[in-house]
């Protein structure tokens, strides 16, 4: 197949490398980190090792479909660019938050949406280098449910390089279960600077963690999305899979970039209030981050 990976951070880089093993894949993201790939191959450490070689220039060619990996602040101008440049083309998006899918459709039409989830954690180190910190699975989905011969070949397409993937007749979900995952993991790993795998090692982190959890699920099923208190281990699962990654939320602060807190932990105290309810743990770690964001410490 032919995969456009639009906005390649660090875990669009990682899947534009390890689909272009079998696929050709066009990278298409920030323009020094396009230069040090085009000159010198783009970089892979940890789990995966490699230099790998993508395209990072556009020839007019087509290609099938595109994998949306931008920061979920980002969507909305993506799927803009993304119109103008390529047409109406199906987009994949893999990232963190809950209103992609829905952006996408109003801009690019509803039957080009895919959705999907991923908890691979990558860690963007330097232009044209990155580090491939955990492993996790990847699920992807029609929004409306359907086992459509592109999500079918999708899958077998990222299977085919190792992205060990499933299908899911409700990606819906999956999306919202990825992000209480995200709620928990990144906002409390950006609170307190640490990587992944201490909120297991610390009592008092991993209670926090515990109630993240339980305060979006009370969110989620207001809004009819059942998720059970399995979430809990499943947050877990990943932490320790990923332990040694730096989550996107904590690499973004240590860059000085905006985060995407409220995009993630902020949707839960919006969709609680929409419901008569208030989500004071989510909102504290929305406040905290965002105060983070500008912060000048002392000494
Ligand atoms: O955003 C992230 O960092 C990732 O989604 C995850 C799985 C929490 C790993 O760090």
């Amino acid at each position: 197949m032919r995969f456009i990976i639009f906005g390649a951070g660090a875990l669009g880089s990682l899947f534009g490398a390890l689909l272009s093993m079998h696929h050709d894949v066009l990278l298409v993201g920030r323009k020094k980190h396009m230069e040090v790939i085009k000159e010198k191959g783009l970089k892979i450490e940890g789990i995966t090792e490699g230099v790998f070689y993508l395209e990072t220039e556009w020839d007019g060619s087509e290609y099938d479909i595109v994998i949306l990996t931008t920061k979920a602040y980002d969507t909305e101008k993506a799927a803009r660019e993304i119109l103008k440049k390529f047409g109406k083309m199906p987009v994949l998006s893999l990232q963190n938050g809950l209103r992609n899918e829905e952006m996408l459709a109003e801009i690019i039409g509803n039957e080009y949406v895919i959705g999907g989830v991923t908890s691979h954690g990558a860690t963007f180190l330097e232009y044209g280098r990155i580090y491939h910190a955990g492993i996790g699975e990847t699920i992807i989905g029609e929004i409306d449910g359907k086992i459509t011969d592109r999500i079918k070949n999708i899958a077998e397409a990222f299977n085919k390089c190792g992205i060990e993937t499933k299908i899911s007749r409700n990606i819906k979900n999956e999306i919202w279960r990825k992000a209480v995952v995200n709620a928990a993991i990144n906002g409390l790993t950006a609170l307190l600077k640490c990587k992944n795998g201490f909120l297991l090692e610390n009592r008092n982190a991993e209670i926090l963690l515990e109630k993240i959890c339980r305060e979006c699920i009370k969110v989620a099923r207001a809004e009819g999305i059942e998720i059970g208190e399995k979430i809990i281990d499943k947050t877990k699962e990943i932490a320790e899979k990923t332990a040694d990654n730096i989550s996107s939320m904590l690499q973004d602060l240590l860059k000085g970039k905006k985060t995407e807190i409220e995009e993630i932990n902020g949707e839960f105290v919006r969709i609680a209030r929409r419901h008569g309810m208030e989500a004071y743990i989510n909102e504290f770690l929305t406040l905290a981050i965002k105060a983070m964001e500008s912060v000048r410490h002392l000494g």
